[in-house]
């Protein structure tokens, strides 16, 4: 379906199905909205945002909420607990009847297969506020935090350690439309998405697939992990013993980079994926990334919309 002009929406729903300069446009577009701070200009006035929660989140509510409130735009919250489509209803039809009402849906799913089908009959733009396989969102926000410290992250090395899940899948989209060199360390039992491997790799894109983090983080500029347990998961006893070696500690971010900066989307644990001196000490980045989820959001809204 189409929108009121016979166009496609501008969904946003995961990286590979964005092209290069339209993620540029919109990381530029957030750093312009980061510098102006609460001086911008309010371009979404008298528009809504309906975000659809099926999972818990902190992060990404409150950075929608905050994003489009400071466009000007208005938010309504919605869990889908509290909804017809946690009765039966289909998405479908709950796609249609709220794009009557508002003017973007933001949904975080347990399966990506709803937010397909939310986007396929919305007649307003849609955003994946994470699913089970990505979560585009964030990894806009990372990409905008390496770069506020190591400049354009083209050609420069990342490596992602741990569980090959959703956002091991979003950083490999991202090395694919971004062109930088993404190792992955990954146990054997969690490797990520290999579509998407594929994919970036046919992009042109150098990425490493290896079941050792310390070959994954030699001379890296990034250091990137993630829960062991992400939303969902329901065989954490089993993830606790195969990653148990895929710790991010001091010594391994010693074999990085001196500069290296380390990341982590959050919600963190500490003394499992990553120590405590590693993620509160001088190379961690991640309330950074926490704070640039606003603007890149702000970006993704504003590119969405049209303004
Ligand atoms: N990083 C992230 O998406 O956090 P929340 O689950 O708190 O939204
Ligand atoms: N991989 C984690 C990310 C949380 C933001 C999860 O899906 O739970």
């Amino acid at each position: 379906e189409s929108d009121a002009r016979g166009e496609t929406p501008r969904h946003f729903l995961d990286i590979a199905m964005i092209e290069a300069p339209v993620l540029r446009r919109i990381l530029d577009q957030a750093v312009r909205f980061k510098r102006a701070g609460r001086s911008a200009s309010r371009p979404l006035a008298g528009r809504a945002l309906a975000l659809i929660f099926e999972k818990p989140s902190t992060r990404t509510r409150v950075s929608f909420e905050m994003a489009m409130r400071g466009l000007g735009g208005d938010v309504v919250m919605l869990s889908s607990r509290e909804m017809q489509i946690g009765r039966g209803e289909t998405v479908g039809d709950t796609a249609r009847v709220l794009s009557r009402y508002v003017d973007a849906i933001m949904l975080r799913t347990d399966r990506e297969s709803k937010l397909r089908e939310l986007a396929r009959h919305a007649t307003v733009p849609v955003i994946n506020g994470l699913t089970e396989r990505s979560h585009p969102c964030q990894v806009m926000a990372d990409v905008m935090t390496f770069e506020e410290r190591h400049g354009p992250i083209a050609g420069q090395r990342v490596a992602w350690i741990g569980d090959g899940n959703n956002m091991a899948k979003s950083w490999i989209e991202a090395a694919g439309r971004f062109g930088f060199t993404l190792n992955l360390a990954c146990p054997p039992e969690l490797l990520p998405d290999a579509t998407a491997l594929d994919w970036a790799r046919a992009q042109g894109a150098d990425i490493r697939l290896t079941p050792d983090p310390l070959e994954a983080v030699a001379a890296v500029r990034c250091v990137v992990t993630d829960t062991w347990v992400s939303m969902g998961d329901e065989d954490a006893e089993h993830r606790h013993s195969v990653l148990a070696g895929y710790q991010v500690d001091e010594a391994l971010m010693r074999r990085a980079a001196p500069d290296a900066i380390f990341m982590h989307c959050l919600p963190a644990h500490r003394g499992e994926e990553v120590t405590e001196g590693v993620i509160d000490g001088p190379q961690s980045v991640v309330f950074d990334e926490a704070e640039n989820r606003l603007f890149a959001q702000q970006g993704i809204l504003a590119w969405a919309l049209g303004s």
